[in-house]
């Protein structure tokens, strides 16, 4: 079963190893990544190629459409464990234009568990829905609810108890907002940056 991704797996193993002969046996010993992603599960945005990181380099969360849910057990254990064990520097939200999870939070379909797990995007989507409906193009429209999103859930980070804890006894934290394209593979720094509760304060 499965035996072409095995195969595979043995031959990146090799060319690590080739490359660099202590790769994994220095990985192994330690594990300490400044940065963690949070982003979308689309098999299309992979972190790590992203920004050419490799292994020990990224610590990585993936979900649909990238969202940071304050009551979801899943992401707030990857970020405590980033901010208080690993002490990331940086945090980013990564989504990603033409995001399917974004579109089909807001096209009115219903497709089960998915639609609760999309509510905060349309939670998004009504609060600034007069700049959205003045977008003609339905696509230039989502990628814009794509960026909303990501800047909505910079502040989920931002706000989050561990982050403003982590702020208070003077650790060093940014929370960044990135948006990425699949047509060209480029990342977009939506300027969303905050590194301080002062940061948080000063949005709206
Ligand atoms: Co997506």
């Amino acid at each position: 079963m499965l035996e072409h991704l095995k195969e595979r797996n043995r031959a990146w193993a090799a060319r690590k190893v080739s490359v660099d002969p202590s790769f994994f046996t220095r990985l192994a010993g330690q594990q300490a990544p400044e940065y963690l992603w949070i982003g979308c599960s689309d098999s299309r945005v992979p972190a790590n190629e992203i920004v050419d990181l490799d292994p020990g380099e990224l610590f990585v969360h993936r979900n649909v459409a990238n969202l940071a849910p304050p009551q979801d057990a899943n992401y707030l254990s990857v970020l405590q464990f980033a901010v208080d064990v690993l002490k990331v520097k940086h945090v980013m939200v990564v989504g990603h234009y033409g995001c399917g999870g974004v579109a089909a939070a807001v096209d009115g379909q219903r497709r089960g568990l998915v639609d609760h797990w999309l509510h905060p995007i349309r939670e998004v989507h009504h609060h600034h829905r007069h700049e959205l409906e003045a977008i003609p193009e339905e696509r230039d429209r989502l990628d814009r609810l794509c960026e909303l999103n990501v800047m909505r859930q910079v502040r989920n980070v931002a706000s989050d108890v561990f982050v403003q804890d982590a702020w208070a006894r003077g650790q060093e934290l940014s929370v960044h907002g990135w948006v990425y394209s699949i047509t060209n593979g480029l990342v977009t720094d939506l300027g969303a940056t905050l590194s301080g509760p002062e940061d948080l304060l000063q949005l709206d």
